[in-house]
């Protein structure tokens, strides 16, 4: 049988026919087990009720054939019904043996070719998504800092949960409730190891990172910030970070300050570091820049903002899918993600606050679940997260989420990041030989790794054109626009620009392709010159 990279269900297929071998593995050997052990009249009644329990003796004519064997003839009919089962899944279990050697042989070859860099066949054979084709091609997807695809153990989750126990959190004593709250907690506990939070109760789930963000302006910012008060940002925040900060400004006179650029197009962090004082309240910051791909130094930032008595809030939208981001480490205030760009599904998000900040903080939104009890002129509120997180919650996407946390973490993130830095730095190099494209962000420096992602221009071509015609003709996905990075499109003086970004089920294969078809996009407009 021929294996192809694609060829997805392969390893679903051969988990299912494992579990059902396993089965009856089991079952013969609990027999046995139970022959070696037991007087002989009780393993022939044990025995007896096993195969009377078994399914494949369901058959009417069969079972009344069976009535009038002896409890010993049971006995033998049931052993050597297992045996049977057992050479079938043995036969199976040779063959699939064999597919798999197969397979890994395939890998192996890939991998020698490829000088270890397989990480991206691997894993893409997990995400049903890669079978599809579009326009008799395969999709190249290079879409990932928007939103990531789904592997198949975030899929089972979400349809786990509404097939096998759909029900609302901390609300039912019933059998449903508990084990949907269970494992809505469990997600909450993987998202808190994830990212080495202190506590669980530290990571509230939010829609997505837009509302985590939302939350702390509204939350924290209107109660702590007052006229005169700073908040420092850089341009190239994404408008997520930069909008709600703009409404808390309006409500308290309090100042936004924005760093720009190094001639590196790199935010200056030094710069950053002569505008804080004892004004300077909190920074808001990306910890990866989403057009830039430049990876600032949190620690610093965290240390020379406590210095001054500020706060730090870290958007690590582009950050905690690849690579170790440890908050205790990093000594952050207030971190935000979302699940969607971690292999996770769309609808849920997270904010990381330092306990005692989030303890001190009033409500957000008001409602059902955040409350201690509700009088008709007043209420009071639950702790946290309880508190931030009024209605009903995105239950299966957080438990989603926390599948993803456990198919990722499975992987390594730092295996994830190593590979993501070799696929960033051939990704910038075949970009950057293009005749007449302008790639933006840092150079890859040996200190600090750009991210898997370049924004760039082509002379000439409307970038909107390339993601088209890319699209179109080349079934590649890439990404046009602002990127919702309006300031810093305007201080790099476009409006626009095309962007590749890459995850780890990418491939420098991939990559290729995306070059050869941006050679064939840029050709095909130049004729019309
Ligand atoms: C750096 C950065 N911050 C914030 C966001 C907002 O994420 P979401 O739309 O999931 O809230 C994004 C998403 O594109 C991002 O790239």
């Amino acid at each position: 049988m021929g294996i192809t990279y694609s060829s997805l269900g392969h390893k679903t297929e051969i988990e299912k026919l494992r579990k059902s071998l396993k089965q009856s593995e089991d079952l013969v050997q609990d027999l046995q087990e139970e022959l070696e052990m037991k007087d002989a009249s009780t393993v022939k009644e044990l025995a007896v009720e096993d195969y009377e329990s078994v399914d494949v003796h369901n058959d009417s004519y069969y079972n009344d054939a069976m009535q009038t064997l002896s409890p010993e003839q049971k006995l033998d009919d049931s052993l050597r019904h297992c045996d049977d089962e057992y050479c079938d899944r043995n036969a199976e279990e040779e063959s699939l043996r064999k597919i798999e050697a197969e397979l890994e042989a395939e890998l192996d070859r890939q991998n020698q070719i490829e000088g270890g860099f397989y990480l991206g066949y691997v894993e893409r054979i997990k995400f049903a998504i890669f079978n599809f084709e579009l326009n008799g091609k395969r999709i190249v997807y290079l879409d990932n800092a928007a939103t990531s695809q789904k592997p198949a153990a975030v899929l089972n989750a979400l349809q786990e949960y509404y097939e096998t126990y759909n029900s609302n959190v901390h609300r039912g004593i019933h059998y449903l409730s508990a084990k949907a709250t269970d494992e809505y907690e469990l997600a909450r506990q993987k998202v808190a190891n994830f990212i080495n939070a202190s506590e669980c109760r530290e990571i509230v789930f939010t829609r997505n990172a837009t509302e985590a963000i939302n939350l702390v302006a509204y939350s924290w910012g209107l109660s702590n910030l007052k006229k005169g008060d700073e908040v420092v940002l850089t341009v190239a925040e994404h408008h997520s970070a930069i909008v709600p900060w703009q409404f808390v400004a309006q409500k308290t006179g309090a100042v936004l300050k924005f760093v720009s650029l190094t001639e590196d197009e790199v935010p200056d962090v030094e710069k950053l570091r002569e505008i804080l004082s004892s004004q300077t309240k909190l920074i808001v910051v990306h910890h990866v820049s989403n057009v830039l791909a430049s990876v600032l130094p949190i620690d610093q930032i965290v240390s020379w903002a406590h210095d001054v008595g500020a706060k730090v809030l870290v958007d690590a939208c582009q950050s905690v899918p690849h690579m170790v981001v440890d908050v205790k480490s990093l000594d952050v205030d207030f971190l935000v993600a979302s699940s969607h760009k971690m292999c996770g599904p769309t609808g849920v998000g997270f904010l990381y606050g330092k306990s005692e900040l989030l303890s001190a903080m009033p409500p957000f939104l008001g409602g059902g679940e955040m409350i201690s009890d509700v009088y008709l002129d007043h209420s009071t509120f639950a702790e946290p997260p309880s508190r931030f997180e009024a209605g009903t919650p995105a239950i299966g996407e957080a438990i989603g989420l926390g599948a993803a946390v456990d198919y990722l973490s499975g992987i390594g993130m730092q295996k994830i990041h190593d590979y993501e830095v070799e696929l960033a730095n051939y990704l910038y190099d075949r970009l950057c030989s293009v005749p007449n494209v302008r790639v933006y962000g840092p150079p890859p420096s040996k200190t600090v790794n750009r991210a898997a992602l370049c924004s760039f221009n082509v002379e000439d071509v409307h970038p909107t054109d390339l993601a088209t015609f890319l699209d179109q003709q080349h079934s590649i996905a890439i990404r046009s626009g602002h990127h919702c990075a309006q300031p810093l499109h305007r201080y790099l003086g476009v409006n626009a620009s095309a962007r590749a970004s890459l995850y780890f089920y990418n491939t420098k294969e991939d990559v290729d392709e995306f070059i050869r078809a941006l050679n064939d996009t840029i050709s095909f407009f130049a004729s019309f010159k």
